[in-house]
């Protein structure tokens, strides 16, 4: 029994995995020993242990912290998924949540996620809620920053970060994982950046539980199939759709109607877009005096202006934005007829096009 205690605060987590795969080998011959061998390790005592070790690495020049680290408690919001990328991210924190009974069975919890998709649409607030979710910190490694040094800096502060986090439990995000694969490109270095590559891929074969791997890219295509292999679980985010930039406006306080409406119009805008345009309209009704729904649709009609649009289209965007504006503002198809000066008939029309295009949805 001590010899167990002893080993786990010697050789910390990665031994603790071997403890533990141990005691549910040994369960069916030796169950006494295996409860002993058990009860020397546990998440809870693991990460009290832990904790009081090193801190977070530094560049071994400049001191500089290699990682951010954002604490378990840090405030997060829950990030707008589709059914297939919330249905993983469900089950990642499921098992993760019972990892120990996972190990008592004999199966490893999900030890990695690899995350695709264009800028902006949730991946490291993703990686931030399931720290949340956990109750771990966040511990973030710019790989495109750090790659963009001398190779065998580079190497040594990839290894020290890996390290780590492989004995701080932690989700460990490597964002812009991508940079990986583009100094392929580079001939000079070659031979360092292989055995850099090859550290990191062995790395995640062989990641212990411990800690989360998430790893982030806007350029999946530019990763191999076998490092895809490699990963637990891999999901592919996409540009939000009509209802999906409809609910992120709703979920920022606009207003029902001109929620769809606009996100009728946004096509092709991130979440991250039009969150900041949520923000700068906010800002422009305390600055500007400007109400905040007119704020909001200008900066809407302003994206949708793509120049094969023709006048007409465009203007009837923002004449169905507008009557949207007042719509939400509780005014009758009459006085929105009176205060734009259009027909009643053109307010139905605008308010009929606005429903048919939310009920077809995208
Ligand atoms: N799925 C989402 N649900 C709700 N808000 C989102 C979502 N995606 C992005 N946002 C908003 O946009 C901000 C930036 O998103 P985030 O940093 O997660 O994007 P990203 O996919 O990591 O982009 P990048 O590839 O540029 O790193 C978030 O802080 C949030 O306000
Ligand atoms: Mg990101």
């Amino acid at each position: 029994m001590s010899l167990f205690q002893d080993a786990v605060k010697v050789g910390g987590a990665a031994l603790e995995m071997r403890v533990r795969r141990f005691a549910s080998l040994i369960r069916a011959t030796d169950p006494e020993l295996a409860q002993a061998a058990a009860s020397c390790v546990g998440a809870g005592a693991t990460r009290s242990l832990l904790s009081t070790m090193r801190t977070p690495p530094v560049d071994g020049d400049t001191k500089l912290p290699l990682v951010r680290v954002e604490p378990a408690d840090t405030p997060r919001q829950e990030p707008l998924l589709g059914t297939i990328e919330r249905t993983e991210i469900q089950r990642v924190i499921r098992e993760r949540q019972a990892t120990d009974r996972l190990m008592e069975a004999g199966y490893t919890p999900v030890r990695s996620v690899l995350m695709s998709g264009p800028p902006g649409v949730g991946k490291t607030m993703t990686a931030g809620w399931l720290a949340k979710q956990l109750d771990l910190p966040l511990v973030t490694l710019d790989l495109a920053s750090v790659m963009s040094s001398y190779l065998g800096k580079t190497g040594a502060n990839v290894r020290a970060v890996l390290n780590h986090a492989q004995t701080h439990p932690c989700v460990l995000l490597l964002d812009e994982f991508d940079s990986i694969a583009k100094r392929r490109d580079d001939d000079s270095d070659v031979g360092e950046l292989k055995r850099l590559v090859t550290v990191i891929l062995q790395t995640i074969d062989d990641w212990s539980p411990l800690s989360l791997l998430v790893a982030a890219t806007n350029h999946g295509e530019l990763l191999d199939p076998a490092v895809w292999r490699r990963f637990d679980v891999t999901l592919n985010f996409s540009l939000p759709g009509h209802a999906q930039r409809a609910q992120l406006l709703r979920a920022h306080g606009v207003g029902e109607e001109l929620a769809d409406g606009i996100g009728a119009v946004t096509e092709g805008q991130t979440f991250s877009v039009i969150f900041r345009a949520v923000e700068s309209a906010r800002k422009q009704t305390i600055l500007e005096d400007k109400p905040f729904d007119e704020a909001l649709a200008a900066w809407a009609l302003s994206v949708t202006a793509k120049p094969a649009q023709s006048a007409s289209q465009y203007e009837r965007q923002r004449r169905d934005l507008q009557v949207l504006v007042h719509h939400g503002r509780q005014m009758s198809a009459r006085e929105i007829a009176e205060v734009m000066d259009i027909s009643h008939t053109t307010v139905i029309r605008s308010l009929n096009r606005f429903h048919r295009s939310v009920n077809v949805g995208t």
